[in-house]
């Protein structure tokens, strides 16, 4: 096996992403150049994603962010050795943007495509900057996703929990708007909660005593709702925000404490490798929490850099590469798939 340039191209949601990475035949792997062009501003008036907006501003801007992160990994589409696009899931009017981008690309320079599940992105995406063998247990957590993947390889994750209700994500972004914050609401709530007092408002602690490894958020959203309702003063809303930060930090690390107690059980204490990713990876309560459970268990913890963590296309190239180098290629008839559980 060669070394593999492979072309990124993400537009599952609100961002379009291109981006350059290239793995060595060693599985060294660098980021030649990552470009996220975020529609933040578009949706921001209606306080959250419009599909049909998201669809449009893709088509209007792929060619030019394909191009730039091309430019910028100091390359040209000639020294591509294959392109890797969203596939799913996530909002297919976008997704049909970068695959069929990503289809064009392969077709026009005769080199192998790969249609890469967006989960499966954000599940590699701590090896985009890490020397992160696997397997390794993860924690998924994005806007539309909240899941413990046991990850034996590329392709081979098995699940030990998901949410039955919010994404976590969901949650940020749902208890912000209630609290009058922006669209995004998971990093406005951050910097709210900053010295806020996380103990002022206690809030409902869900799923406690199950033994399963399952999330659920709904009853904490309608109990901090009910508060904010409330609240007069600036100082009642930061520390609403602490205290709903803190609440769903905590969930995160019980939740992935017994995960860890079943992961280590499983590959009878070997390889205990943690690993957090997705959008909320980026909230520094959520990390150290994390981080704190992971040591207490005897894991390594590792977290992309924030800008890995949020939606990005060198996660899609990277996935796509992992992919290529085991001699996978998919056709030109890749369907875009709105739904497709890792
Ligand atoms: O992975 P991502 O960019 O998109 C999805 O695939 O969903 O995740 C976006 C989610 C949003 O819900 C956003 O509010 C949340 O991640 N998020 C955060 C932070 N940054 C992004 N939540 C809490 N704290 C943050 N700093
Ligand atoms: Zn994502």
């Amino acid at each position: 096996m060669t070394d593999l340039t492979v072309l990124g191209l993400e537009t599952s949601c609100d961002e379009t992403a291109a981006a350059v990475v290239r793995r060595a035949a060693d599985g060294r792997v660098q980021v030649l150049s990552s470009v996220i062009a975020s529609q933040i501003a578009e949706h921001a008036p209606y306080g959250g994603v419009v599909p049909e907006i998201a669809a449009r501003a893709h088509v209007e801007s792929i060619d030019a962010i394909a191009a730039q992160a091309i430019a910028e990994a100091g390359v040209t589409y000639a020294d591509l050795t294959g392109v890797a696009a969203t596939a799913g899931p996530g909002l297919v009017g976008g997704v049909m943007v970068g695959l069929s981008f990503g289809k064009a690309v392969a077709l026009a320079r005769g080199i192998p495509m790969i249609a890469v599940n967006h989960l499966e992105g954000h599940a590699v995406s701590a090896r985009l900057a890490a020397d992160l063998p696997y397997p390794f247990l993860l924690l998924l957590v994005s806007g539309g996703h909240c899941q413990l993947l046991a990850v034996e390889g590329i392709g081979q994750a098995r699940r030990l929990g998901s949410t039955i209700d919010d994404a976590a994500g969901e949650a940020f972004d749902k208890i912000a708007k209630t609290l009058g914050l922006p669209y995004p609401g998971g990093p406005a709530l951050e910097k709210l909660a900053q010295g806020g007092d996380p103990e002022r408002f206690p809030l409902p602690r869900a799923l406690l005593g199950r033994k399963d490894c399952d999330f659920s958020f709904s009853g904490l959203k309608t109990a901090a709702a009910r508060i904010a309702e409330t609240l007069t003063t600036e100082d009642e809303r930061r520390d609403l925000a602490a205290s709903v930060q803190t609440a769903i930090a905590r969930q995160l690390a019980e939740r992935s404490d017994r995960a860890m107690a079943a992961y280590a059980q499983a590959h009878h204490g070997f390889g205990l490798r943690f690993v957090v990713a997705g959008g909320v990876a980026a909230n520094k309560a959520v990390r150290a929490r994390l981080e704190e459970t992971a040591s207490a268990r005897g894991f390594s913890f590792t977290a992309p850099p924030l800008a890995y963590c949020t939606d990005n296309a060198a996660m899609i190239a990277l996935a796509g590469a992992e992919r290529l180098a085991l001699g996978e290629a998919h056709p030109m008839d890749a369907p875009a798939r709105p739904r497709w559980p890792l």
